[in-house]
């Protein structure tokens, strides 16, 4: 049965999605219907495609009561976009429906695994936050909420650990059970990630804690996910009130990597080491899925809540999905590629190579906002300062990338983006040439660039709100020369 509060939504979709222009959306990120968007919950395979549904306040570009939105695809490049899936209409979730994880029934049904928040006025007039896991099936585009819910409580935790900050569950099956990781608030004041098991994915019971933060890595650990790759078992979390370390972790909102090994009947996973998980400012909360032919299928939201108030004037949505990008373990470290999909949406192709940069140079036929785009960098001989690459540029607006070899420091900068907000524009990071050499792989679809270092040994994400017609590209040798190949192609969804 549709509620109202679902019905609501639905309608208000259906009345202003049409009057929002194409071009105020990326050409092939996912966006909302309208409003407001913020991580992707339910990333899954169901009947031969691929659901993504995230959190969602459809009346405002700002947060609010959330909802679920709902696409698929069948190659994470064309997007559907399917009816609101979720609106908080239960009294268990009537303060919102929270992050949380999906998968595909064997009766051919879609589970859904998400957090139900409700607040409540104590006798001393102090409100309180109570976060508990719910569930809801359907068939892929309409869904019943469970009349047992909510399925895991306060009452699951371990005493001391906060009802408050309960919350993300993502699901999946192993060794014959039901499992959900669940990140928490424990009694130290930093997070955990909790497991959970059921045998039916309606009566869950605890299982232990996968790992725990001890006050290392941020405090409260959001939205975790917990799969095999390549060998090792990954968890992937993205922690609250980070302490900025060396040029790997930043201060903040965080997204981390933790690897190591899992011992699935023992319930113990061995943290072997720790690495972000992105290095730009743009990336939180991400989720990951099993393709159908085996990958490891990772989305995140292309946003960081301290910077979601930069918001452009104007626009009737805000917030936008990472492209998705295939995992894969190599020299012990997290590599991340578009998916190789992207290919297939290649239009027109330039590429020079072997071009000698001295000082500032744009190349005939390279310039665009929408593209996907190769630049390998090495010295021209002797040693330089810097090599630089200025996107998104007209004479007001520039972002650039500049890569410096002494350090093999990289630094993306979109100060001078248009933005009008004092936050933190800029990041620093190491990263490794071979032989000298850089690669840098730039996706970018409008108001979004994504950087691939060194075939996906690092990835950095930015929001870039220049307007579109600064899309002028240069490059640049600081103090020497540098040798440059690049590769572009125009994306094309038509
Ligand atoms: C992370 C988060 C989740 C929560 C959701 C609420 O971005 O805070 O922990 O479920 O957003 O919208």
């Amino acid at each position: 049965m549709t509620s109202e509060k679902l019905q609501q939504a639905r309608e208000f979709e259906d009345k202003y999605v049409p009057h929002i222009p194409a071009g105020d959306r990326p050409l092939f990120h996912v966006t909302g219907g309208i409003g407001w968007i913020n991580d992707p919950n339910g990333f899954s395979c169901y009947k031969g495609e691929y659901h993504l549904f995230y959190q969602y306040h459809p009346y405002s570009t700002k947060w609010g009561p959330m909802h679920w939105g709902h696409v698929k695809t069948r190659d994470f490049i064309r997007w559907e976009r399917l009816p609101v899936a979720l609106a908080p209409d239960q009294e268990y979730d009537q303060n919102g429906c929270f992050s949380g994880g999906a998968l595909e029934l064997d009766d051919g049904r879609q589970l859904i695994m998400y957090t139900g928040v409700h607040r409540q006025r104590r006798e001393d007039g102090l409100v309180e936050e109570y976060q508990t896991q719910c569930i809801a099936v359907g068939d892929g585009v309409d869904y019943e909420k469970y009349e047992g819910n909510p399925v895991l409580t306060g009452k699951d935790l371990p005493a001391g650990n906060s009802v408050l900050d309960f919350r993300d569950p993502k699901i999946w099956r192993e060794d014959g059970l039901f499992r959900a990781v669940v990140g928490n608030r424990t009694e130290d004041d930093s997070g955990a990630i909790l497991l959970f098991e059921s045998d039916d994915a309606l009566h869950w019971r605890p299982a232990g804690v996968v790992d725990r933060c001890r006050n290392e890595f941020g405090l409260m650990w959001e939205c975790p996910d917990f799969f095999p790759l390549d060998g090792k078992q990954v968890l992937l979390t993205s922690p609250q009130d980070m302490l900025a370390l060396g040029l790997e972790f930043h201060a903040g909102y965080g997204a981390l990597c933790l690897m190591g090994s899992w011992d699935s009947a023992a319930r113990k996973f061995d943290r072997e080491k720790v690495q972000s998980l992105d290095y730009g400012i743009d990336f939180y909360a991400a989720q990951t899925l099993q393709a159908y032919d085996g990958r490891r299928i990772m989305i995140a939201w292309m946003q960081n809540w301290t910077n979601s108030n930069c918001q452009p004037r104007g626009s009737r949505i805000f917030g936008e999905m990472t492209l998705p990008r295939e995992l894969a373990i190599r020299d012990g470290r997290l590599v991340q590629n578009p998916v190789r999909e992207l290919d297939a949406y290649h239009g027109h192709r330039v590429a020079h190579s072997d071009v000698l940069v001295t000082g500032e140079t744009n190349l005939p036929g390279v310039s665009g906002r929408i593209l996907d785009m190769t630049v390998t960098v090495r010295p021209a001989g002797g040693m330089y300062h810097a090599f630089r690459l200025n996107v998104a540029q007209d004479g007001e607006h520039v972002t650039y990338i500049r890569y410096k070899p002494v350090m093999n420091i990289l630094r993306v900068d979109r100060s001078r983006c248009g933005v009008r907000y004092d936050v933190v524009h800029a990041r620093e990071f190491q990263v490794r040439p071979r032989n000298g050499e850089l690669k840098l792989r730039l996706v970018m679809d409008r108001h979004s660039l994504e950087l691939f270092a060194n075939d996906g040994e690092q990835a950095a994400t930015f929001i870039v709100y220049t307007p579109e017609s600064a899309d002028s590209i240069s490059f640049q040798a600081e103090g020497g020369a540098v040798l440059v190949d690049v590769e572009k192609y125009d994306l094309d969804l038509t």
